[in-house]
């Protein structure tokens, strides 16, 4: 069984750590599963990446940004979403659409239809069967950044804190809009509880 499941969440929210692991023991359980990100995931959407996080690019206007997102969402989509999906696999994806809805749709203030309305066209309408939200506060979510000296900083992280929080409320808002697909997990737990509870949710969408 094919299974398209998306991990969402704020800056620092530990969704990525969570991923890996939970990667290691959906294989250990005999799955076959695909681990990928967005923005990124193949050679052209990792390019587009750089173009979207780099510190110099601070002039991006905001429906720039959102198209080069969904752009190289298509690309992701079309060389290893859909083909990995095709083949049966669980495919784990770091961020993808609700991402588009909750930073440029939300908190850069473009609305989330009309951000939707362009994710549509470039997905053709694929939405992921699971979203796992990773709910944190920002402040917590941006302090645990700042103490692990291990990860860049990048451009979206140095965003005002009332941008961290538009993100997080459109996030919870999308929650309530797709509660057949979105599962919100406490990310300000230990990360112990964190990977328990976002495990439990997948093996009981698995039916396990
Ligand atoms: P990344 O370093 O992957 O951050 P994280 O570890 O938090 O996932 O950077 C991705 C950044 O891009 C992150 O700040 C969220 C942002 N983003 C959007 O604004 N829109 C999108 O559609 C996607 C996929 C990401």
């Amino acid at each position: 069984m094919s299974l398209f499941i998306t991990f969402e969440g704020g800056e620092g929210s530990g969704k990525s750590t969570a991923l890996k692991k939970i990667n290691e023991l959906l294989i250990e359980k005999g799955y076959q599963t695909v681990l990928t990100r967005e923005p990124g995931g193949t050679p052209i959407s990792e390019e587009i990446r750089n173009v979207i996080l780099d510190k110099k690019n601070t002039d991006m206007d905001r429906l720039t940004e959102a198209l080069l997102y969904a752009a190289s969402r298509r690309q992701h989509l079309v060389q290893k979403v859909w083909p990995a999906l095709k083949e049966g696999k669980i495919v784990l994806c770091d961020r993808y659409l609700d991402s588009s809805l909750a930073y440029q749709g939300g908190a850069r203030g473009i609305g989330i239809d009309k951000v939707l309305d362009i994710n549509m066209f470039a997905t053709e309408g694929t939405f992921p069967d699971m979203t796992l939200l990773f709910d944190i506060k920002p402040e917590i979510g941006l302090a645990r950044i700042a103490a692990n000296a291990g990860r860049e900083v990048n451009r979206l992280d140095l965003e005002k804190m009332s941008f961290h929080e538009g993100v997080r409320k459109t996030f919870l808002e999308l929650a309530e809009r797709y509660p057949e697909r979105y599962v919100v997990i406490d990310a300000s737990k230990s990360p112990e509880e964190v990977l328990h509870d976002a495990m439990d949710a997948i093996l009981a969408k698995l039916g396990k």
